[in-house]
């Protein structure tokens, strides 16, 4: 459970090629976010957090959204996305600990949450909310999925429910959306809330 919080666990994951969790696409629920979102939001300062093959990073991209910024602390699905978008800008690949960023240095209007969230020590949820919310500006918005079920494993994908995603939220978010999505991938089907908090 603890070599969750560590580089080395994902990054061995990537190179054995064990990575159950990627869907290789843009998850529908957030492309059909994006694809709302007027021209005018194309400049919006973005993060994606724990983006491993970061394909939601590859369509803002190719979307013409100017500013997104990917973190992960695993090497290897930075190299690979390097790969597919060579003329993406390297300044915005961080290579790094997401509780390690600082507020001073990076701040996002929105930032986008897809099977991170379940990815990390359910001990570190708090932080992780704590994080988000400094990491955001002022009204700056989290918006993402989140599993909305139990998996009963001691080791990722670690679910939850939505009564201790409203908990643990509430201390720095204002709930604007958090409900079934209607139209996720079919292997997530009736299994993730879609989520649009409000930083308080
Ligand atoms: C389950 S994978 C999901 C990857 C991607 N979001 C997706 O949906 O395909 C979790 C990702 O979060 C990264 N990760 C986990 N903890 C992290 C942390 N503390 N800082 C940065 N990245 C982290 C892992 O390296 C991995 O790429």
């Amino acid at each position: 459970m603890e070599n969750v919080s560590e580089a080395g666990f994902w990054q061995q994951r990537y190179e054995r090629d064990s990575i159950g969790w990627d869907m290789g696409q843009v998850s529908p629920p957030l492309k059909a976010y994006i694809d709302q979102l007027p021209e005018g939001a194309k400049d919006q300062a973005i993060l994606v957090a724990g983006a491993g093959n970061a394909y939601e990073v590859g369509y803002l991209h190719e979307q013409g959204f100017t500013n997104v910024t990917l973190v992960d602390f695993a090497p290897a699905p930075i190299e690979a996305f390097v790969k597919r978008y060579p003329d993406f800008p390297t300044e915005h690949l961080v290579c790094a600990d997401f509780f390690s960023l600082s507020n001073e240095q990076y701040q996002f209007d929105w930032i986008l949450e897809q099977t991170f969230f379940c990815a990390i020590n359910p001990s570190r949820r708090d932080e992780y909310v704590q994080q988000m919310a400094k990491l955001l500006k002022p009204q700056g918005k989290l918006i993402g999925l989140l599993f909305d079920t139990d998996f009963g494993r001691d080791e990722p994908p670690f679910g939850g429910t939505k009564e201790e995603y409203q908990r643990r939220f509430d201390t720095h978010f204002d709930i604007e959306i958090m409900e079934r999505s209607y139209n996720s991938h079919p292997a997530r089907q009736g299994s993730e809330l879609f989520i649009k908090l409000r930083a308080k």
